[in-house]
């Protein structure tokens, strides 16, 4: 059976996971891998629900229900999408992942245990990379606030757990506070390694 490589970059918002992920499919792309972008929150469901109805509005809901919400979403992202596309031996790179959970509602004050419990059946990545960026450089990125989590205050808390999760060895610290190009070239080159020995 074939067996397809599964990674996610992670980040606080704005700090270039959607260009960096779409830059690193479109190079594999190139390359001959055929590799596909996967996002959460997702199109599906639940997704649909977070963006219309949890995301954008004036206030914050419980973070029980957001953490519920997520991994429902994620869930059906795993069953729909990710699994498939391994199984057929393709490259899955996805914006966001379960360490988001992790950070964000972990930054809201809910137990990390209890967020990884509620995500257990959730796949490991075979790489999981955060990019770094300082909450002050995003805030500035974000010209006009968009969801409910884009303070800086809250920027800086889920940061704080991101990196968290780098010193305890679960992600991948890359510098995210460079050029486009800059951090593209080291992404492909950390996933081209990896790619020597995994497929
Ligand atoms: P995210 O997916 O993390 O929200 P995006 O890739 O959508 O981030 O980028 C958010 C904004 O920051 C966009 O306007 C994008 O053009 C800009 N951006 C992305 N990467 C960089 C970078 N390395 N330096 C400066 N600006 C960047
Ligand atoms: P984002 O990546 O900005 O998606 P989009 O640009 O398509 O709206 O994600 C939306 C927000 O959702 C972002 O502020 C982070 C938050 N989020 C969580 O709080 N928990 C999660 O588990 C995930 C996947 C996202």
């Amino acid at each position: 059976m074939k067996k397809g490589l599964f990674i996610c970059i992670e980040g606080i918002d704005a700090s270039g996971k959607t260009t960096q992920a779409k830059l690193l499919v479109k190079n594999l792309n190139e390359k001959g891998y055929e590799a596909i972008y996967t996002s959460e929150p997702t199109h599906g469901f639940f997704g649909q629900i977070l963006r219309r109805k949890i995301l954008y509005g004036n206030e914050r809901v419980p973070a029980v229900i957001e953490a519920l919400l997520f991994a429902l979403d994620r869930l059906e992202h795993v069953e729909k999408e990710i699994e498939p596309a391994l199984k057929e031996g393709k490259i899955v790179v996805s914006d966001r992942y379960v360490y988001s959970s992790i950070a964000y509602q972990g930054a809201a004050g809910l137990d990390l245990t209890w967020i990884e419990e509620i995500n257990r059946w959730a796949i490991k990545p075979d790489l999981a990379i955060y990019l770094d960026v300082p909450a002050e450089v995003v805030i500035k990125r974000l010209k006009e606030k968009r969801s409910v989590m884009e303070t800086l205050e809250n920027q800086r808390k889920v940061r704080e757990i991101y990196l968290k999760l780098v010193r305890e060895g679960r992600l991948l610290l890359v510098d995210g506070n460079r050029s486009v190009e800059e951090i593209e070239k080291e992404i492909l080159q950390k996933v081209l390694k990896l790619l020597e020995t995994s497929l």
